[in-house]
């Protein structure tokens, strides 16, 4: 078998080169990682329900025509995507408050926020993700005002889209991380959603009894990672009981 080119290896991903010019295909590790990767584990099956999951919630935002740079996924653990020049952002959107934000202002875990709210991380693990504002962003050149106000608009419509289909399954989108890329075709360049979303990215929990359906399982020592992942898959209906034509979608919950 030919020798496929790696491009970065991530925490999370492993970056290849694609099969045409413009792609690149996105392995999804079982590695874990949280506390600016001071806590790291391998946690076996994890990349393959990221990547169904990432590839579902992908495929329905662009259904809604929000752009993204998902082309189809390959196999159990990879999928096929654009190659986009990443806007180094970590674009945060906080619908309840939670994690950080609840310790760095005090506000107590689970209080519903007067609207949503978006904050900008810089990606530099060196530096360890931190906050800025839109000030930074465009006095050092990060990402253009235009460039600004293009993630602004895609963000705030993947979190009312997004917020929607999970309360549909029960589920509360308490916050979540989105990066977005530059994609260029010809002479045109357009902002795209990329990497992904997952339970790696996203806070979850249930609307019923709270319980938490993401990577604060992990963060938290709380175990149960793979059942929570697996328990999200279900509910979006991608994890079929027994053979891939059993899925069927999400099952609503009243
Ligand atoms: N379509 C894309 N084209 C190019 N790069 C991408 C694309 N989608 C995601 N990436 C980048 O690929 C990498 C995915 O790997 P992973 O998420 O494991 O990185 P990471 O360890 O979190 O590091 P980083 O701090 O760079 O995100 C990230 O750097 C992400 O920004
Ligand atoms: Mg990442």
């Amino acid at each position: 078998m030919k020798r496929r080119r790696m491009i970065y290896e991530g925490k999370a991903k492993i970056l290849y080169e694609g099969p045409e010019p413009g792609t690149v295909v996105q392995y999804f590790k079982d590695d874990t990682t949280a506390l600016d990767s001071t806590k790291k584990a391998v946690i076996e099956g994890k990349g393959v329900l990221n990547n169904r999951i990432s590839e579902y919630l992908m495929t329905q935002l662009n259904l809604i025509g929000v752009p993204t740079h998902f082309v189809r996924r390959l196999n159990m653990r990879e999928q096929l995507v654009k190659e986009v020049e990443i806007i180094p952002l970590e674009v945060v959107v906080r619908n309840v408050a939670a994690g950080s934000m609840s310790k760095r202002l005090g506000i107590e875990e689970g209080t519903p926020l007067p609207r949503s709210i978006i904050e900008y991380y810089y990606k530099s693990d060196a530096m360890k993700d931190p906050w800025v504002s839109e000030e930074h962003i465009t006095a050092f050149g990060w990402a253009s005002p235009q460039d600004l106000d293009d993630v602004v608009n895609l963000t705030i419509r993947i979190n009312d889209f997004l917020s929607g289909l999970f309360l549909g399954v029960g589920i509360k989108l308490v916050d979540f991380k989105v990066e977005f890329g530059r994609l260029w075709e010809n002479d045109y360049m357009r902002i795209v959603l990329a990497d992904e979303i997952s339970p790696d990215s996203c806070r979850l929990w249930d609307v019923q009894t709270g319980e938490k359906l993401d990577k604060d399982r992990f963060r938290r020592d709380m175990g149960g990672l793979m059942e929570a992942y697996s328990e999200v898959a279900r509910r979006l209906g991608i994890l079929p009981e027994s053979g891939q034509s059993e899925a069927k979608g999400p099952m609503l919950v009243r």
